[in-house]
């Protein structure tokens, strides 16, 4: 194996953020059960967080989803159903932008949040600023490559990410791609890897079981004195 900058960048580190994120996980939901939720500040202030929150919500999951059917889906099923690369592209750009903004807009709200408003600033942790820093700096970039980039990462990046998770890696298809397009991914990595110590830990409890549960009925008693 070839030891160089690339493959450590696209290798050896995308696997070392793997494994520290799910022994992470692991090691977190052992050993500290009673913080496995986000951290709620609502109580502390509730104006701004009823926009800033939602908007960020929304525009990272489907930013999520719109990563996994964009890259993890290989370019032949979206050829076998009638949508080619350019066309793949394309919708890829309009939906990137318009989730790009919704999280990063968010995420900027939810950054001056944390600092102008006393309360939730007097209930803040390092760690808590760290995070938002960190999904500020992975949006800010990822937002810019999909207005300027305009760089077709079909044939290398979108590949290279199939190879990462199939366990077959294949660095050499990283070496050609932009640095800003490097820089996304390095930078998604290390949040990956910091997210088990943080308040991210709360992706994975999605409250489903809400979805089929029944109603639960307030009704005002009327007391007759
Ligand atoms: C899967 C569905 C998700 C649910 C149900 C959920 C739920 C919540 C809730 C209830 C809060 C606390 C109240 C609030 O700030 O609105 C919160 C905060 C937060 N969530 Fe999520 N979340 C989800 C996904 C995500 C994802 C994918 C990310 C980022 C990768 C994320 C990042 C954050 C951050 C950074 C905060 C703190 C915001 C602050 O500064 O107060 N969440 N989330």
């Amino acid at each position: 194996m070839k030891f160089d900058w690339n493959t450590l960048a696209f290798l050896i580190f995308p696997y070392l953020s793997f494994a520290v994120f799910t022994v992470g996980h692991a090691w977190r939901y052992l050993t500290d059960p009673f913080h496995w939720n986000a951290k709620s500040s609502e109580i502390l202030e509730k104006d701004s967080l009823k926009y800033a929150s939602p908007l960020f919500h929304y525009g990272i999951v489907l930013t999520f989803i719109g990563h996994f059917g964009g890259l993890l889906i290989p370019q032949t099923i979206y050829d076998a159903v009638g949508i080619d690369a350019d066309e793949h592209t394309r919708i890829a750009i309009v939906l990137g932008m318009v989730f790009g903004v919704m999280s990063l807009s968010g995420v900027i709200l939810l950054l001056w949040r944390r600092r102008a408003k006393d309360r939730v600033a007097a209930a803040s942790t390092a760690n808590d600023t760290v995070t938002l820093a960190l999904l500020l700096f992975v949006i800010l970039v990822g937002t810019y490559n999909v207005f300027f980039g305009h760089y077709h990462l079909l044939d290398t990046l979108a590949p290279w990410i199939r190879s990462i998770v199939s366990f077959s890696p294949n660095p050499e298809l990283m070496a050609e791609v932009p640095f800003a397009y490097q820089l996304h991914i390095l930078a998604a990595f290390l949040l990956f890897a910091f997210s088990p110590f943080s308040r991210l830990i709360h992706i994975w409890s999605l409250p489903i079981q809400y979805l089929p549960r029944s109603y639960l009925l307030f009704r005002r008693r009327n007391y007759k004195f």
